[in-house]
């Protein structure tokens, strides 16, 4: 088992990583201060771990609702309905939410957390690479909005993440692979080591192996869980850790959610980034196409759908959070393994690798 902290004063708190853990009790007992405990997870988890966690929350009394399983479900609607839930079942503001799944439970619920009767506690326990090595860190929740991706939400850090190794045995290949993404993702903005070692170890990582998964999940929340620490609201340098989103989250909202993986419109939005940083004289061309060869070895797309237009993404970048003063603003690498936020990118160049 790996303790990792997430620095925030008198909200830290910690991201245990292992093998196991939610068949161990003394993994919640230790961090639920409440008698009164609320699982949420979807159709797809509940049959593969929704037991094991509920025996592990025996000494609670703790009850669960099920959601649908999508990305489509991260609404404000299926947040309304988590409250009714909580109200239904008289839940005061003396109970804990476990979010159990990916990143779409884990944002809805740790929005619901934000917001019912003012706030209440929340445990993240992810179940997917991608909630594992980001999602469930840093306190981002957040549902979408037809008009825009993750637009209505609220930062609020959880209590604790448990992160189990195990359930990445379950995840569908598809789902490995997006999660991927955003491993690769750490590489690329701040840690040309960790990409290094992601390419040479790239067979082992695609077969689930022990060490390799367990030193990336380390990894990565370690240099997710310092950049939060420094900049938990993201006034400068947790934008970084938006590399690739302003393209993704396009794609991700013109396709329709669900349809493109976040993780697969992520890596395809980070290879055009990397595009506009080659015609900047940032990226070589050799480095730009090792960025492609190595996205493409984790099975991972890296064109954009050929019905989105320049217009297209336009549109929706217009929208993006990082936009100031109507200036559209991009993390862009600066070199392989660096990054920065540009606000100097202008439609000309972005038509052009549009
Ligand atoms: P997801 O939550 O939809 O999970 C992917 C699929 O895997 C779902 O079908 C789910 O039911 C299934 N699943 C989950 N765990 C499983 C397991 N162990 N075995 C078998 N199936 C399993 O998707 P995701 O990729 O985990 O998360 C994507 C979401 O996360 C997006 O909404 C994205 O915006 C959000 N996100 C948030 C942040 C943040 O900082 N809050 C960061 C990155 C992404
Ligand atoms: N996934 C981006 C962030 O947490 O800031």
């Amino acid at each position: 088992m790996t303790q990792l902290n997430v620095e925030l004063g008198a909200r830290s708190y910690p991201i245990r990583i292992g093998s196991g853990l939610i068949n161990n009790k003394a993994e919640f007992n230790n961090i639920i201060k409440t008698k009164r405990v609320v699982v949420v997870t979807n159709e797809t988890i509940q049959p593969l771990y929704l037991e094991s966690v509920l025996s592990s929350l025996t000494d609670f009394n703790t009850s669960y609702t099920i959601l649908p399983d999508g990305e489509q479900f991260k609404t404000l609607e299926y947040f309304e309905k988590i409250n009714a839930y909580l109200l239904e079942q008289n839940c005061g503001r003396d109970t804990t939410l476990v979010a159990l799944g990916g990143g779409v439970i884990g944002d809805l619920v740790g929005f619901v957390a934000a917001c019912y009767q003012r706030g209440i506690p929340f445990v993240q326990v992810p179940t997917t690479l991608l909630s594992q090595v980001d999602s469930s860190v840093g306190g981002k929740t957040a549902v979408n909005h037809p008009l825009g991706k993750n637009m209505i939400g609220a930062f609020n850090q959880p209590q604790a993440v448990i992160i189990d190794t195990e359930t990445l045995k379950t995840l569908p290949p598809r789902e490995f692979a997006a999660g991927v993404a955003e491993v690769l993702k750490y590489g690329l903005i701040c840690d040309l080591a960790f990409w290094q070692y992601l390419i040479a170890h790239q067979d082992k990582i695609q077969t689930l192996n022990d060490e390799e998964i367990r030193y990336i999940i380390q990894r990565c929340c370690e240099i997710k869980a310092d950049i939060v620490a420094k900049d938990e609201t993201e006034q400068g340098l947790r934008a970084l850790l938006n590399l690739g989103h302003t393209f993704g989250h396009a794609i991700e909202a013109e396709m329709g959610y669900g349809v493109w993986l976040h993780g697969e419109a992520v890596a395809t939005g980070m290879v055009m980034a990397a595009e506009v940083s080659l015609n900047r004289g940032y990226l070589t061309p050799t480095e730009f196409d090792e960025i492609k060869l190595a996205i493409t070895a984790f099975n991972l797309p890296i064109s954009k759908p050929s019905s989105m237009s320049a217009s297209d993404f336009i549109k929706h970048m217009k929208r993006d959070k990082k936009v100031s003063d109507n200036v559209m603003r991009f993390i862009l690498p600066s070199a392989l393994g660096q990054s920065a936020l540009y606000s100097d990118v202008s439609e000309a160049e972005l038509i052009a690798i549009l």
